[in-house]
């Protein structure tokens, strides 16, 4: 299994973007997490498809395009053809989650499905067979910063016991207060692919990324 840190842009200085991304890539960061908010699936606006497009340009990771969005499938065109690798929609927020997944993977790229914390891990069994990447949120989303709620560790096992069960190779990403504190016990419990906002971006991105990938060394 490959094991990735994708460091979520939220958190940057949109300042120097350009340069805090090149600095995450540098350090080892795989995947570059992108959270887009609608002020609809969550009270937050954050930024869209202008910017990926100017940030395709300016790095090769694998772009990950989380989409907070209410029924996105209005958008997962435009995301692809702006850049996106990869496209997470919320179960919550589609009213058919099956036509949106059908719709990425028509794309020819990657399909993920995310829920948030209230929603039953039962909800995406019927769905696996649609998707690349399950995403675990482990804060409410809507914002970065948040503290990482530990019943997430539950349901993380539960979603890769799933995944066993349907004989399919599917990534597990883990997004909300993800640390370097806790990133061994979220891979413990069968995480690969972990999102990072604040742990990343400050002070020293170069380091406080290559400090995941070193992590992943034990796995
Ligand atoms: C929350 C977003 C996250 C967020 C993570 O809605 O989906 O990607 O930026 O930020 P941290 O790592 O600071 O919790
Ligand atoms: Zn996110």
């Amino acid at each position: 299994m490959k094991y990735v840190i994708a460091p979520s842009i939220l958190s940057a200085d949109f300042t120097q973007l350009g340069k805090d991304i090149k600095e995450t890539e540098e350090g080892g960061a795989a995947y570059l997490h992108f959270d887009v908010m609608d002020g609809m699936f969550v009270p937050n606006i954050s930024f869209g498809i202008p910017v990926m497009k100017s940030i395709r340009k300016a790095t090769h990771q694998v772009m990950d395009a989380h989409l907070m969005v209410q029924d996105p499938i209005r958008y997962v065109k435009a995301f692809k053809e702006a850049g996106a690798d990869l496209i997470t929609v919320h179960l919550e927020a589609c009213p058919d989650v099956r036509k949106t997944l059908t719709e990425i993977k028509d794309l020819g790229i990657m399909a993920g499905l995310s829920i948030c914390p209230e929603t039953p891990v039962e909800e995406i069994r019927e769905y696996l067979e649609y998707v690349d990447m399950i995403l675990i949120m482990s804060v409410h989303p809507g914002a970065g910063g948040q503290k990482f709620m530990e019943e997430s560790l539950d349901r993380i096992r539960e979603t890769r016991k799933m995944i066993e069960e349907s004989g399919k190779e599917i990534d597990i990403q883990v997004d909300g207060g993800v640390k370097l504190e806790n990133a061994r016990k979220i891979l413990d419990a069968g995480a690969n692919i972990l999102v990072a906002g604040s742990a990343v971006f400050g002070d020293n991105i170069v380091e406080n990324t290559r400090k995941f990938v070193e992590i992943f060394r034990d796995y």
